[in-house]
């Protein structure tokens, strides 16, 4: 553990803060100095918002396997690295040691060195939540292979997309997944992505579920045939390849306003350090803590707290298969009191959706090992924020709320667990580093007690540094709203003491259950349809998953008498083309779409509707046909 720049006051908060602002290159040079270094950096930054261009550490060479495995080796190699527990409860789990973790990454490399992967390929991971999606990705970090990993609940179709855009050559695939009840066919999923794909050469496959798979000649080869090959050689050491300060780490996609997903790149030395340095400080993780972050890591939160910030820091990072409600709704705190868990990341939407099995689930489970609790993803209502501290937190633990993004990299605006003070559904203060401001739609900086689009106006480390293949696509999302500042995408509140509140999206992305979808994408797959003439997707406030997904769908096709089978024709549409978590909640069917005489649709209208208004729904005499807004409101679901 580094405790140099762990911060253990809130007076060392507001120093730190400070000479953040006031000197970041004395100050995240410092930091940088507890890393792992093949050669030490000449410039600490060098950047403008205009391009945008920001490199942190150049010169500087290093690898991020070497920092979460070789230099721990000697402190803490029989310490627990990672623990696993399975979907299934009466499967024993699994644990690996900082050595053991280090000797698979090895042999891994070994693997992907002998199929072909070398530095700068891109190689796509789709597979469940095992020991060997953690294993895969430090593999690939330790030959310089730039990853992508594809979250399981992304169709054939989402994944052939990503495939493409990133020119991938390689897959790392399962035969299938556990997840609850469920088992899901990956490698069946990838052979569909992969009908009109021409770029990847080798598919390597694990064996999980023993499903049945097609094992396709000369691309297709098993995890297990190959890592034997290496036994048989006698498992020669693989020494992490010499990476630069700005070479991509990863890739992940995320959605934004327009119908395409963007492929979100990383940095490697960067992205290690902000890793770190808020794995550290917001969790406030002292040695021989467990940390059991419950995303997924197809998602950025199970990149940067189970993976690179827990493994960089030397902690136990443990991984759970399954779900929170399978087998039954006390998997969680079974999990927690079986592995004395310290700290518990989690999102809203789990609270909320265990929230509504109350307290039964908890009773008798021995939680007393948790000291700070996390939420992360969405807002967190104060409701569910209450019942987490008190009933899982039993009013003992700091609950920190953090505000991040896939595009930030890690924790950007939290309390500090135990250091700074938390407020129920306020994000509250910026880490250090964090250069936070509050702007209006002219985006004018607005000072004090404030209301408007969260910007960024100065960089750190682990912010994004381009969309893969399309930079201007970068500059177009996030530096071109407000010149010269980062724009968010977010609403937000400031207090007169400079605690933010976060309000959610300002743009056409969705927050799902914690899963960000855009609504382009969503009205590209329902326009699909073949019946569908035109569509419109806004959100609804939804108990469990946060926001819900309100589709107004104009039908022109068959079946029109069948309402319902269509609606299911047109959530498969859905499921197909990117997947079962972007499936609709409701469906309305409309003869038209409230649109002003130039044409844009007035989204507002229908959101209010959504949310189920009749009245209050604002000026709609700039609609082309005002009467439309009464059929509308009289169909509303
Ligand atoms: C939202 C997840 C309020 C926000 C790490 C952001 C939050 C989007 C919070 C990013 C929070 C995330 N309070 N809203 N604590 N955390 N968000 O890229 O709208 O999947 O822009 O990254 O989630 O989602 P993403």
């Amino acid at each position: 553990m580094h405790q140099a720049y762990q911060i253990s006051s809130y007076a060392q908060y507001q120093e730190a803060r400070q000479k953040s602002v006031e000197n970041p290159e004395l100050f995240w040079s410092e930091i940088a100095s507890h890393f792992q270094w093949k050669r030490k950096w000449d410039t600490v930054l060098d950047w403008n918002f205009q391009e945008p261009s920001v490199k942190w550490f150049e010169g500087g060479k290093l690898n991020i396997s070497e920092n979460c495995l070789d230099r721990h080796l000697e402190t803490r190699g029989n310490e627990p690295a990672l623990l696993w527990e399975a979907n299934d409860p009466k499967e024993p789990g699994r644990v690996l040691s900082y050595n053991e973790l280090h000797f698979k990454v090895c042999q891994f490399a070994h693997v992907l060195h002998a199929n072909g992967v070398r530095k700068g390929d891109r190689v796509c991971i789709y597979i469940g939540m095992v020991p060997e999606l953690a294993i895969a990705l430090l593999a690939c970090a330790r030959i310089g292979a730039i990853h992508s990993v594809i979250f399981g609940g992304f169709s054939a179709r989402a994944i052939a997309d990503r495939l493409e855009d990133a020119s991938a050559t390689f897959i790392i695939t399962a035969d299938g997944a556990f997840r609850g009840a469920k088992d899901f066919p990956l490698k069946a999923i990838i052979d569909d992505a992969l009908e009109a794909n021409n770029t990847v050469q080798k598919v390597i496959v694990l064996e999980r579920t023993k499903t049945p798979v097609s094992m396709i000649a000369g691309r297709d080869v098993w995890w297990e045939d190959e890592i034997s090959k290496v036994v048989a050689a006698g498992n020669p050491d693989f020494p992490a390849l010499e990476m630069d300060s700005e070479d991509p780490l990863f890739i992940l996609y995320t959605s934004g306003s327009t119908g395409k997903p963007k492929g979100v790149v990383h940095s490697t030395a960067g992205y290690m350090i902000w890793a770190n340095y808020t794995f550290l400080n917001v969790f406030q993780y002292k040695a021989g803590q467990v940390h059991f972050c419950t995303a997924d890591i197809g998602w950025i939160t199970g990149h940067s707290y189970i993976v690179y910030g827990p493994l960089s820091a030397g902690a136990c990072s443990l991984m759970f298969e399954g779900i929170p409600t399978w087998p039954d709704a006390g998997r969680f705190w079974e999990i927690c009191e079986k592995h004395s868990v310290n700290i518990l990341y989690t999102a809203p939407t789990a609270i909320r959706s265990l929230m509504a099995f109350d307290t039964k689930p908890l009773e008798g489970k021995n939680l007393s090992s948790l000291q700070v609790l996390g939420s992360v993803g969405e807002p967190i209502n104060e409701e569910a924020w209450h019942w987490y501290s008190r009933e899982v937190g039993k009013d003992l633990c700091p609950l920190v709320d953090t505000w991040w993004q896939t595009e930030t990299g890690g924790i950007m605006i939290s309390n500090l667990a135990g250091i700074t003070p938390s407020r129920p559904a306020w994000a509250t203060l910026p880490l250090p580093g964090v250069q936070v401001c509050v702007v209006n739609e002219q985006g004018k900086e607005l000072e004090g007690e404030a209301s408007g689009n969260l910007c960024i106006k100065f960089p750190w480390p682990g912010m994004l540094r381009s969309t893969w293949g399309d930079h201007a696509r970068c500059r177009q999302t996030y530096f071109s709203a407000y010149p010269d500042l980062y724009f968010t995408g977010d609403g937000c509140i400031r207090d007169a003491e400079g605690n933010y509140r976060i309000t959610g999206r300002v743009d056409d992305v969705l927050n799902v259950s914690g899963h960000r979808i855009g609504t382009a994408e969503l009205e590209n797959a329902i326009n699909a349809h073949s019946g569908v003439v035109e569509s419109a997707v806004v959100g609804y406030p939804h108990d469990i998953k946060g926001q819900g997904i309100y589709a107004y769908v104009i039908y022109n096709g068959n079946h029109s008498d069948e309402e319902d089978r269509v609606r299911k024709d047109i959530s498969m549409t859905v499921s197909k083309l990117i997947g079962a978590i972007a499936r609709p909640d409701k469906i309305q069917f409309v003869p038209g779409l409230p649109k002003t005489r130039s044409g844009k649709i007035m989204r507002r209208i229908l959101r209010k509707i959504a949310e189920g208004y009749t009245s209050n729904l604002g000026d709609t005499s700039t609609l082309l046909d005002p009467t439309l807004v009464d059929v509308l409101k009289e169909g509303a679901l």
